[in-house]
């Protein structure tokens, strides 16, 4: 069976003192949440080392929202995958729609950045999903297939066995207004098929699938109960702890 994943993507928001406070108010309440679902704080690069010490000695995971494209060298200002997981993070968010928008981050450079990802053993989670226009044009099937073709078909069937795919609407992104379950339901139908005709039904089964954007308390149930929406990528609601283990216990 695949993985039941929630992960809180907290964007660039909350100063040290703040990141590590959330840390500890998920950690205290994560008792109370289903034991069978990966719980993973993604907090800024500069919170990463101090949420990973909270975390250690629970089964909470915690990753980077973005990493460099390039093993190291003369890259100012860039943290590489090796870096990430020197300071016990697991996953990397691949490809969010911010990254695309205003650092213009195409298919064929996330591609490489997976490949980074998954040369230092951590696990990449990879956004995908269609601007509004998009929507509203039909286009967005068309889109969502040429995201994953561009960026994971030259994968091997090894390293695509430990992706995490992220469907997040653009338009539901940040503005409360969520796709419907029945949305979500069909894209990830089309993203599980798009990759088992590449890399076969018995790797595309076993990849967990997890809807973004405008997911809370409210809307978590509907969604996730859907067959092949296997958990959430959550923004706004994964910065108050009471909402991020409600989603949690939305199984
Ligand atoms: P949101 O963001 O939950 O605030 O809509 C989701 C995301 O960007 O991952």
């Amino acid at each position: 069976m695949r993985k039941q994943i929630v992960a809180g993507n907290w964007k660039m928001n909350t100063n040290i003192n703040e990141g590590v406070e959330l840390a500890k108010m998920i950690i205290e309440k994560v008792s109370s949440a289903n034991k069978d679902v990966e719980l993973i704080l993604i907090p800024p690069f500069t919170h990463i080392s101090d949420v990973a010490k909270q975390t250690k000695g629970t089964t909470l995971k915690v990753g980077a929202q973005n990493c460099a494209e390039w093993a190291k060298g003369a890259y100012t200002g860039e943290v590489s995958a090796s870096m990430i997981s020197s300071i016990g993070a697991t996953h990397v968010i691949i490809g969010h729609s911010e990254r695309r928008e205003f650092f213009k981050e195409d298919n064929h450079l996330l591609f490489r950045k997976i490949n980074e990802v998954l040369n230092n053993g951590l696990i990449p989670i990879y956004c995908c999903g269609e601007k509004l226009e998009q929507r509203e044009s039909n286009q967005y099937f068309e889109v969502v297939e040429q995201q994953i073709a561009e960026s994971l078909f030259e994968l091997n069937k090894v390293q695509m066995q430990q992706v995490v795919i992220a469907y997040e609407p653009v338009w539901a992104i940040g503005t409360g207004r969520n796709a419907t379950a029945e949305q979500a339901q069909e894209m990830h139908e089309f993203i599980r098929k798009t990759i088992a005709s590449k890399f076969g039904k018995e790797i595309a089964d076993g990849i967990s699938i997890l809807y973004g954007g405008s997911c809370k308390p409210s809307n978590a149930a509907e969604i996730f109960a859907k067959p092949d929406v296997d958990g959430g990528l959550i923004g706004g609601a994964s910065l108050v702890a009471d909402d991020f283990i409600a989603i949690a216990q939305s199984f």
